[in-house]
């Protein structure tokens, strides 16, 4: 039994290697801390599970969700009043929202909705892995858009050559970034749509990060607050961040209509929509009190202060991000001539820590790693002292 082309054309899929390690590791009762994969380890709002507990208990909940029944209406809605609320930018619920398994799916099921055989996606490089594995699976042509330090990681988007945008169909952006921690401010969505306006190129914003920002007086702005964007852009928000809600699986996506259209006829024919009881978990994070979100985001960035206080003592040179909960670390030059692949391997076998190799997001992550704030200050510090040792230890 063989699989799909499809999938043999995808990178291999590093964090199974790392995660094998991982598990060798524990089987030799060593407690491995875990900064892999961006998982968030805090619980949800209380009111939302309990949402989510009184929704379960009514009979109604459990059949399959329709667009038309009463719960996927007020999701919407609770969408919809979100986005204007936290960016001015009115949506219509029936028409310019639609509701997913997570984004991650929501992606995924974009590419295959819109790409051909001998369409082009133009992806920035590095990015969250489905944004260019999706591309793959639905077996379109993957453009590398690198992102590069000097440029504060923003896309080059006039050095595109004329072929390739002639035949190029789809582009993601996603900002704050994941994994670079880079952040784009709104006069960077102005250009993006004055570039792409009559390009016939959709393209698709990731914002994922959008209230984890760590700079004073920055706020991160939607796409669709720029005029004219909806004409051919569209947005991805998720729960799993904000709201730690990871694990319930609520994503959406906002914009234009006609691009939404296709991305709901796609997910028609693969999926139901949600457990109705999840949704109502949902609606009530959304519409409740906002308060749990600052609460976070103070918490991720303590722990990613006092990670990197502790790192750069230890000798190990890493800025603090930007934005997000992640780091992404340069490995250091005593170093430089593993992969990164290899360095995290190190971090694995001799500090029991465990990390995401830069490579995991493209080629371009090639001598980063990128370290995920999900533990507690504890072992957060726990972590900055054994990796202190490793890069610090004798020939
Ligand atoms: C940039 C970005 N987009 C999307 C996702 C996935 O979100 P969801 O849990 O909604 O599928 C992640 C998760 O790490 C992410 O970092």
């Amino acid at each position: 039994m063989d699989e799909a082309h499809r999938l043999k054309r995808l990178p291999p899929y590093l964090f199974s290697t790392i995660d094998a390690l991982k598990e060798e590791q524990k089987a030799k009762g060593i407690d491995v801390l875990d900064f892999g994969m961006g998982n968030p380890d805090l619980p949800p709002p209380e009111h939302v599970v309990q949402a989510l507990l009184e929704a379960a208990q009514k009979p109604e909940m459990h059949n399959y969700s329709k667009w038309s029944d009463d719960t996927e209406v007020r999701f919407r809605k609770a969408i919809a009043n979100w986005y204007e609320r936290k960016f001015n930018v009115v949506l219509d619920p029936e028409e310019e929202v639609v509701p997913l398994i997570g984004t991650k799916e929501g992606i995924a099921h974009l590419s295959l909705g819109l790409m051909n055989h001998d369409d082009i996606a133009i992806v920035p490089s590095p990015a969250y892995p489905v944004h260019f594995n999706g591309v793959v699976m639905a077996g379109g042509i993957l453009y590398d858009m690198p992102l590069k330090e000097e440029n504060g990681y923003l896309p080059e988007l006039h050095k595109i050559d004329a072929p390739i945008l002639h035949r190029s169909k789809l582009m993601f952006l996603c900002y704050p970034h994941n994994p670079l921690t880079a952040t784009a401010d709104l006069g960077f969505f102005e250009d993006v749509v004055k570039w792409g306006k009559k390009k016939e190129i959709v393209i698709a914003h990731d914002l994922a990060y959008s209230d984890f920002v760590y700079e004073k007086d920055y706020r991160a702005p939607s796409i669709l607050e720029v005029k004219g964007a909806k004409d051919f852009c569209i947005e991805f928000h998720t729960l799993s961040k904000s709201y730690s809600m990871a694990g319930w699986r609520l994503g959406f996506a906002v914009g234009n209509k006609k691009i939404l259209s296709i991305l709901k006829k796609t997910k028609s024919y693969c999926d139901f929509g949600m457990f109705k009881a999840v949704q109502e978990g949902a609606i009530a994070a959304l519409e409740g009190p906002q308060d749990y979100v600052d609460k976070i985001v103070k918490i991720y960035r303590k722990r990613t202060e006092l990670f990197i206080k502790g790192i750069n003592q230890a000798g190990w040179d890493i800025p603090m991000p930007k934005s997000t909960f992640y780091i992404w670390a340069k490995i250091p030059p005593r170093f430089h001539g593993q992969s990164s692949l290899d360095f995290t391997k190190l971090l694995v076998k001799e500090g029991g820590v465990s990390v995401a190799p830069g490579t995991g997001f493209g080629e371009q992550g090639e001598g980063y790693v990128r370290f995920a704030m999900v533990q507690d200050e504890k072992r957060t510090l726990e972590a900055v002292e054994r990796i202190g040792k490793v890069i610090n230890m004798p020939d």
